[in-house]
């Protein structure tokens, strides 16, 4: 395999302190990059929580989840500039103070509903954002990596989809993820910039605030509630560990063979939400559960084949649900109990 170093590489992550982010930016510290990131923390972050943008069930415990992330960043020395990349010519000046090797595009509205309910909103943080970090990134940049998604292939036709298979989205969040695949895909064509693109599924892990599905089902045990599952819990989604992304996004730097690709990285075996329950069910032995109607707006999901990327840049995922999310769950249980929120 034709490798690439990490150690003392430039590396931007633009949106960095997120839920991936962060979790990346503290991997690759340790790997010895020299990382540094630009965040606004006004899209699901620190600046939406005083307010309660997005509507959280618990605030205050999201705003100390946050807190934890910005004090691991600091510990770590991982600079962090807060800046709103919708911002062209702010951005323009970060680019020439830092300039990075490596940018690592991460900024967007991350969450299906919430694009689907302010598309004006999710198409300038997501797709502007992505250009103007392209247009920085164009004549100087070694390699541009995007956090796509699963949702870009619409309804999966197939239990298992590889990265050849037909793009149909549904709804806002997967149509804007597949036309930023295809700008990125654009400015290569046009600017030589190389590129690789992900597609995770399903992401749980600690730190996250986006009230995916995990989240929500340990939060509201936590708090006593029942949970409730859309449909009948037979859909399957491919649960991803946050570490499994980070490994697959470290074999990407890693691996020159990553350069004008594009990955599925995820656990590689979906499991039905019943699965999940399940899962939870074993930390709390009282939760009780009711189903309702699904949302029509959510696709049909399954397991995203990682053949390629075990193949390309040699990823193997790590965590099983099982394994990963009992771990989540202990996190939880802590950050919680400690109630210092
Ligand atoms: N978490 C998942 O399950 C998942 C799955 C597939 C793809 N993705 C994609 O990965 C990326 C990161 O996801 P995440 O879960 O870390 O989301 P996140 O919401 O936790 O992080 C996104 C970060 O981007 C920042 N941001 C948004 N607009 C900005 C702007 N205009 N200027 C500067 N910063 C801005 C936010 O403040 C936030 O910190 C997103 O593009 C998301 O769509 C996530």
């Amino acid at each position: 395999m034709k490798k690439n170093h990490i150690k003392n590489r430039k590396i931007l992550i633009l949106g960095g302190a997120g839920f991936i982010g962060h979790n990346l930016a503290l991997k690759l510290k340790q790997l010895g990059a020299n990382v540094s990131i630009i965040d606004s923390l006004k899209v699901n972050n620190l600046k939406t929580l005083n307010k309660n943008i997005n509507n959280l069930s618990f605030p205050q415990l999201a705003k100390k989840i946050i807190k934890q992330r910005l004090s691991l960043l600091k510990k770590n020395r991982i600079p962090l500039k807060i800046l709103d990349a919708r911002n062209y010519h702010a951005l323009s000046s970060e680019f020439n103070r830092i300039r990075p090797q490596v940018v690592i595009h991460l900024a967007a509205v991350s969450h299906a509903d919430r694009s689907n309910k302010d598309p004006h909103s999710t198409f300038d943080h997501s797709l502007r954002t992505l250009e103007n970090s392209l247009d920085n990134s164009k004549n100087n940049i070694e390699h541009f990596i995007f956090l796509s998604s699963s949702m870009v292939y619409g309804n999966f036709k197939k239990s298992k989809v590889d990265e050849n298979e037909i793009c149909e989205p549904i709804g806002i969040y997967g149509a804007l993820k597949y036309s930023a695949e295809k700008i990125i895909k654009a400015y290569n064509q046009t600017f030589n910039l190389p590129y690789t693109i992900l597609r995770p599924s399903a992401l749980y892990g600690e730190r996250c605030i986006s009230r995916r599905v995990g989240q929500i089902f340990i939060e509201n045990a936590l708090n006593n509630k029942k949970i409730t599952i859309q449909g009948d819990g037979e859909e399957k989604l491919d649960f991803t560990y946050i570490q499994d992304l980070v490994k697959g996004i470290v074999c990407v730097l890693k691996s020159k063979k990553s350069i004008n690709q594009t990955f599925n990285i995820t656990y590689g075996k979906s499991q039905t939400i019943n699965k999940l329950f399940y899962n939870l069910k074993k930390e709390f032995p009282n939760i009780k559960v009711s189903y309702k109607k699904r949302d029509k707006l959510t696709p049909f999901r399954g397991t995203l084949s990682t053949i390629k990327a075990k193949k390309l840049i040699n990823y193997k995922s790590d965590w099983p649900l099982d394994i990963g999310y009992s771990k989540y769950i202990k996190w939880y249980k802590n950050i919680y109990y400690k109630k210092q929120f």
